[in-house]
């Protein structure tokens, strides 16, 4: 049976202290798996471009896309809270589009909550869309969509007028009526000095240990992303490598006739 977590119960695990585990997933596979290992939240991510399609950022991803990601992911969830990313261009532009897109994730994708990316600017539209009734996740500090602002991914916050913006970005996603945000990219500090400050949660990615969450994208800490491997991503696994070694065997079975055996023909 289906019960996913709600934001209900991402408030009581904040509640009780207990730390809250994101991951990123993008297809049912990965989704079912993780969601079975007892994950509390799913993100869909817009990081689907880099580490999914290849991208060299997170610019050029659809809202069909992310639709599509969400469907798979949600098929294979019975547990996780399953948070959508809104991809560029689907809520800078203007309000009304952003509910339109918003609505879109929850009613085709099957999201049960939307992440954006940005701080004071985006006051109205967080607001705009908590007033549609749907959860709306917040991220500030180093966003990925503001790649070309930012000059990179760089580390924000280290200079005292950066560090001030994200405490009042922070304060205003709050105010707005976000159920959490994400700060990403920022000194671990700054990270719990605004993780004391909020009465959300906070979940972080290269941002500390005092956060009231951590996120990574699945595909890094599994050792699938090939050439990019920031410091704050702990490789759980290998996979990239597990993998390469079975593609080998099959070429390698597969051209000296090994395989198929026997036992892999019908009679
Ligand atoms: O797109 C993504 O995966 C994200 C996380 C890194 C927070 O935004």
């Amino acid at each position: 049976m289906k019960k996913s977590k709600t934001i209900l119960d991402i408030r009581e695990l904040f509640e009780k202290k207990e730390k809250i585990a994101v991951l990123t997933a993008y297809d049912y596979p990965f989704a079912r798996i993780m969601d079975q290992a007892g994950i509390d939240i799913i993100l869909v991510g817009d990081s689907a471009g880099n580490v999914v399609a290849g991208y060299e950022n997170t610019l050029p991803v659809t809202m069909e896309e992310i639709i599509y990601h969400t469907r798979s992911v949600v098929r294979g969830v019975r547990h996780a809270l399953v948070v959508a990313d809104m991809p560029f261009l689907s809520y800078q532009a203007d309000i009304s589009d952003a509910r339109r897109n918003a609505g879109r994730l929850i009613k085709e994708g099957g999201a049960h909550a939307v992440k954006m990316e940005g701080g004071s600017s985006l006051q109205d539209t967080i607001r705009a869309i908590v007033d549609m009734d749907i959860p709306v996740m917040g991220h500030i500090g180093l966003t990925p969509q503001s790649v070309h602002r930012m000059g990179g991914y760089r580390v924000q916050g280290r200079s005292g007028k950066e560090s001030r913006k994200i405490r009042e970005a922070a304060k205003s996603v709050e105010e707005a009526g976000a159920f959490s945000l994400v700060l990403e990219g920022i000194p671990a500090s700054l990270a719990a000095e605004i993780t004391d400050s909020l009465a959300i949660p906070t979940i972080g990615i290269g941002a500390g240990n005092c956060c009231s969450g951590q996120v990574l994208v699945a595909h890094d800490m599994l050792g699938l992303s090939e050439d990019f491997s920031p410091r704050f991503v702990k490789k759980y696994a290998g996979l990239g490598e597990t993998m390469a070694q079975a593609f080998k065997e099959y070429v390698s079975e597969v051209k000296s006739g090994i395989f198929p055996g026997d036992e892999h023909s019908f009679k």
